[in-house]
């Protein structure tokens, strides 16, 4: 019945495990959840309040398409103070139904049908799917060991038909953060071969190595010839329902965008947008907020995997994940998260939803507590009879 398009669209695998993981619950189990991308804080009181403000002044009707002039202002603001860069908050920049869309609309909005989209792996999930959905081909590229850029196979991958490479630093589910190294990779590439870099950076308020990026922008000095920049509250300030995000492109592109936004959502919540002004207000707050709680974490994680044998993680750079390798079974990723779910109620993600080459490893987010991360992995051991 359904069309083929959508039939061959694979779904959200880590929104599966998250029904999986709350069907067991529904059970009478106690899960810990370790599988979801949502950090475990409420946005800050303020954020709450302008909302609630906002709908009690009737800011409830439909808005401009780009989104309300204050927040495109306040994003721009963002970028001059943060970054040194300037963007024409009118032309350059489009606020989203949550990163998502933006990267959606980015996608439609510079592949043509038939179009290649090189997308490294370990990839977000998603990306696939809307490659799919807009017509293009995604070529996916196997990762390396560092999860670093395989840039041999990027190189002998691009052809006639590539069209853009999907950057997603700090990566969701590797933690990777580009190295000055690939940045110069990737400059030689835009510049030999004229494609597009989407940069999803989504995850830039969560970085914990040594490296003054925090956004493709400053990096190239040319950006608007070929980058979009896709970024957004949910993970920065926990604003995940309010699903609210922002592109920066050259102004052809934020067109393109627009048009996507207005073909499919007429515009982002009214009264979330103001939301999204006071967060940006309070960014400084939020950051600490994360500097506080998820440096903790992350440790703890890394030590916990360090406790467990047949588990091991290279670093975590960014994001609020480690992509954890385990040699304590032949089965495959889904098989182990599967066992791990129903024999020490501790929810995880398959290696395998991110691409074929991430098989053999399972994604543990750190969003949650340092007792629920202990806990969770006492677990584990004990289930391996550790
Ligand atoms: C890499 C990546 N990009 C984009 C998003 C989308 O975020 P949003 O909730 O703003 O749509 C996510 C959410 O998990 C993500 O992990």
């Amino acid at each position: 019945m359904i069309s083929d398009q959508v039939r061959i669209l694979k779904g959200s695998p880590t929104m599966n495990f998250l029904s999986m993981a709350r069907k067991r619950e529904s059970e009478g189990h106690q899960i810990i959840h370790l599988s979801i991308g949502q950090p475990d804080f409420q946005p800050l009181p303020s954020i709450i309040e302008t909302t609630k403000k906002a709908i009690d002044e009737g800011k409830t009707s439909y808005t401009v398409s780009s989104g309300i002039p204050e927040l495109r202002q306040s994003i721009s603001q963002l970028y001059q103070e943060d970054f040194n860069v300037t963007i024409d908050p009118n032309d350059e920049v489009k606020i989203t139904s949550g990163g998502k869309q933006g990267v959606l609309a980015a996608f439609y909005t510079i592949l043509n049908r038939g179009d290649h989209i090189i997308i490294p792996e370990p990839f977000w999930v998603s990306y696939p799917d809307m490659a799919q959905l807009a017509g293009a081909t995604s070529v996916r590229i196997p990762m390396t060991t560092d999860f670093s850029l395989n840039k041999d196979e990027v190189l002998n991958n691009v052809t006639n038909k590539t069209k853009a490479i999907l950057i997603n630093s700090p990566n969701n589910p590797s933690s990777h953060v580009l190295s000055s190294e690939e940045i110069r990779f990737l400059k030689d590439l835009v510049e030999d071969y004229h494609i597009y870099i989407i940069s999803d950076e989504i995850y830039s308020d969560y970085v914990y190595i040594d490296t003054p990026v925090r956004t493709l922008l400053t990096e190239f000095d040319n950006w608007r010839q070929n980058i979009i920049v896709i970024n957004g509250f949910a993970k920065t300030y926990s604003m995940t329902g309010y699903r609210l995000g922002w592109t920066i492109s050259n102004s052809e592109s934020a067109e393109g965008i627009l048009k996507i936004i207005q073909a499919t959502t007429t515009c982002p919540t009214n009264f979330c947008q103001w939301g999204g002004v006071t967060a940006l207000k309070e960014r400084a707050q939020a950051r600490e907020l994360i500097n506080k709680l998820f440096p903790e974490r992350r440790k703890v994680l890394m030590e916990e995997v360090k406790k467990t044998n047949g588990l091991s993680l290279k670093s975590i750079d960014g994001a609020f994940y480690g992509f954890v390798k385990y040699d304590f079974s032949e089965k495959s990723s889904e098989a182990v998260a599967i066992d791990i779910l129903m024999n020490a109620n501790v929810s995880l993600v398959p290696g395998s939803a991110f691409g074929d080459s991430a098989e053999g490893y399972l994604r543990v987010a750190f969003s949650r507590s340092v007792q629920e991360i202990k806990e969770a992995f006492e677990r584990i051991r004990k289930y391996l009879g550790q």
